[in-house]
């Protein structure tokens, strides 16, 4: 298969123990790193360029294009690239051809095996969008749903989901899953404001649907 320089590398939901060994291959194999300072301080022993992504997305793209031609250049993302992540406007203006992928377990994958459900047709929403994803009630006739909810920005709307779905499904608060602050819980009520760790998954499911 021809070589690419460009890996995107998921790198799971935190603990050193979920990275896979592909991606501590690629990453190994790069001579340019490009992610989160979090996640660039995982890998120490990396003698690469290091690339720390901030909110200036197109000076990291920029950033990519000037080193790609002529170096391995490994772009780390948390979890796995296919759910909100730098991947998706790497791949747009690098194109899916010139782009290795690497999957990674997800926070969503950490979040279901920490309960012990199953997440086959599970909507997957996030938070950080700067538009709320839909009206509550709208997603009361879903059995499971996983809530990226790391971010403070719908904070409101996190609080009317919520609260809409209390009485018809049982509601998991996972943060920092596979970290050592990693906190699990039921919520049995609404408390307002709602505390949420910047690494926080809702799941929802609905109660006749699981055991
Ligand atoms: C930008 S998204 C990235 C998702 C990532 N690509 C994935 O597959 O997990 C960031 C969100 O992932 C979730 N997240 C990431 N790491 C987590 C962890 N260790 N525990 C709980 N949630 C986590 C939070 O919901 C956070 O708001």
């Amino acid at each position: 298969m021809e070589m690419k320089s460009i890996t995107i590398v998921g790198c799971g939901p935190g603990g050193e123990q979920y990275v896979t060994p592909a991606a501590r291959r690629a990453i190994e194999e790069a001579r340019v790193l490009v992610g989160a300072a979090r996640l660039l301080e995982m890998f120490p022993e990396s003698g690469a360029e290091r690339i720390v992504v901030t909110a200036d997305i197109p000076r990291v793209l920029d950033a990519i294009a000037d080193r790609y031609q002529e170096n391995q250049v490994a772009v780390l993302v948390t979890g796995d690239p296919g759910l909100c992540s730098l991947a998706r406007p790497v791949i747009r203006r690098f194109g899916r051809a010139g782009c290795r992928v690497i999957p990674g377990i997800s926070s969503v994958h950490a979040a279901f095996a920490s309960l012990g459900l199953d997440w086959y047709g599970a909507r997957i929403l996030s938070a950080h969008d700067t538009a709320p994803p839909m009206e509550p009630a709208a997603l009361a006739a879903d059995d499971t749903i996983a809530l990226l909810a790391g971010n403070p920005a719908n904070a409101g709307w996190v609080e009317a989901l919520t609260a809409t779905l209390l009485a018809s499904h049982d509601i998991f608060l996972c943060e920092n899953l596979t970290l050592p602050g990693e906190s699990i819980r039921q919520l049995t009520h609404l408390t307002t404001p709602m505390k949420l760790a910047s690494r926080s998954i809702l799941i929802f499911k609905r109660k006749e649907d699981h055991a």
